[in-house]
């Protein structure tokens, strides 16, 4: 915008145009008497130079004119963009029948047709006055709201020319305003698209790089077409997340750390359990043996106690067995396969429900940490299916599908609602999934209430470094 000179103004200057110096006066009367500052022109040229010199808040504009008429004049302030949004009322004749269509196609904002009156004029004048003053600063206010935005604005023409920039933008790319004018956009987003909202990086003045999000927009405007790209810095964001999925996986390989230690202690212990104490008890079941033949003879009391005694070892060795197997399934030892369908077959005891089990390969090359992990999520299903489910059927599918172990564990239960289960801290199906994820596998959880349920495992057979999901 060129020279404000009004702002300053108190009183509203009104330029009046007319070839005819009697209606010149008759409208400087007219207005100064409501307290307006008038200037005159006697022809378009005239005018043209006050408006460009003075730029008043209105201009009153006979339409006939010698040289240069009313609309040559309206249509060459139009032309300029210090000059076209001040309105224009012409003063139109009553004889020319399409006066008030050819005043609006030349811009104008009104018409009052001749002969003109005293109160007809000024109040048309007023209110346009009040209207120009109103978008001004409206105009103004959203000028501000936009200069003084959080996110990064870039205002750029059809070939990607930066025409104008916010302060903020002047900050995230760390350039002087006057520097970016005329530069491509493109030079600070590299990646630009035409439209659209997209994630990328943007290059600063001093060349380093930033992640962003960029809205870019394109505007059809009275200044013809433009792009709108709004740049928000996600830096911040962005390193919050990835911190926080490193710790997530470092929690997991933790955790996994701990399970597999756990798994091996476990079996440490099992073995001690069944080898020592279980070989401790055979043999001294065979000492009982022994012993009862040899002195049992004729001494009823001491053949019945004798009994009791291996009757109790015999206890013994069923409760280290036991041990042993909880501590870690035997079946473990013959493979991932043979061990599933054991566990299958030991629920498939206590349950009300029948077991189907199906299995592609009986030996899968999976190494013992996955294979214990395997092993206790199909536990933990079934352990689940046991105590909430109430199924007749209960279906355990596990194979080998290129380099992954599959499996479905599936129940015609009661079901659940997962988004619910998923608000409730338990750690049976949350501890499954971590597990899963550890290993660089998925654990997806289908289930609706009354239809059953079904968990999809698939976990890599070889560990795979980087392929963890979070
Ligand atoms: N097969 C299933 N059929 C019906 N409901 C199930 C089934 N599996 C899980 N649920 C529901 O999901 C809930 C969460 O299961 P999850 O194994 O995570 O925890 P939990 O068994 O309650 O406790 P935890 O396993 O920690 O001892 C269960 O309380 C149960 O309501
Ligand atoms: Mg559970």
């Amino acid at each position: 915008m060129g020279p404000n000179l009004y702002e300053h103004r108190s009183k509203p200057l009104v330029l009046v145009v007319d070839d005819t110096e009697v209606n010149l006066r008759l409208m400087e009367g007219y207005l100064t008497a409501s307290n307006y500052e008038v200037m005159l022109a006697s022809n378009g040229a005239l005018a043209l130079q006050l408006v460009r010199d003075h730029l008043p808040q209105l201009i009153l504009l006979d339409v006939r004119m010698p040289e240069m008429d009313g609309y040559a004049v309206c249509r060459k302030l139009k032309e300029s963009d210090d000059t076209k949004d001040i309105p224009v009322i012409f003063i139109t004749a009553e004889s020319q029948a399409d006066a008030e269509e050819l005043a609006f196609a030349a811009g104008g904002a009104d018409f009052i047709p001749k002969p003109v009156s005293r109160a007809v004029t000024l109040a048309r004048v007023k209110t346009h006055i009040a209207l120009y003053a109103q978008r001004r600063s409206l105009e103004g206010m959203f000028r501000n709201v936009i200069e003084f935005a959080p996110d990064a604005f870039v205002l750029t023409d059809e070939d990607g020319c930066i025409v104008q920039m916010n302060a903020c933008a002047e900050r995230l790319f760390g350039y002087q305003r006057h520097e970016l004018q005329g530069i491509a956009l493109q030079s600070l987003v590299p990646e630009l698209l035409a439209d659209g909202q997209f994630n990328t990086e943007c290059r600063r003045k001093d060349g380093s790089l930033f992640p962003a999000e960029v809205s870019a927009n394109l505007l059809e405007t009275n200044h013809g077409r433009l792009n709108m790209a709004v740049n928000r810095d996600v830096s911040i964001r962005k390193r919050a997340e990835s911190d926080l999925s490193e710790s997530r996986q470092q929690l997991r390989e933790l955790a996994a750390q701990s399970e597999a230690s756990r798994e091996a202690e476990r079996k440490h212990i099992a073995r001690e359990v069944h080898d020592e104490l279980g070989q401790i008890l055979t043999a001294l079941r065979i000492d009982l043996s022994v012993l009862k033949i040899q002195l049992s003879n004729g001494n009823p009391t001491l053949e019945v106690k004798l009994q009791d005694m291996k009757d109790l070892v015999d206890q013994g060795i069923h409760a280290v067995r036991n041990v042993a197997v909880s501590l870690r399934p035997a079946a473990l030892d013959m493979g991932l396969v043979p061990a599933i369908e054991w566990l299958c077959d030991h629920h498939a005891k206590h349950a009300g429900a029948r077991f189907e089990f199906q299995t592609g390969d009986e030996n899968i090359a999976i190494d013992d940490i996955r294979s214990v992990i395997v092993f206790r999520i199909v536990q933990e299903s079934l352990t689940n299916i046991a105590r909430y489910a109430n199924a007749s059927l209960v279906k355990v599918t596990v194979e080998q599908r290129q380099d992954d172990v599959c499996l479905l564990v599936q129940d015609d239960g009661k079901g659940f609602d997962v988004n619910e289960i998923a608000r409730k801290k338990t750690f049976g199906l949350l501890g499954m999934q971590e597990r899963a994820i550890a290993l660089g596998g998925t654990l997806n959880i289908k289930s609706e209430v009354g239809l059953g349920t079904q968990i999809r495992v698939r976990i890599p057979i070889e560990a795979t470094s980087g392929k963890c999901e979070s």
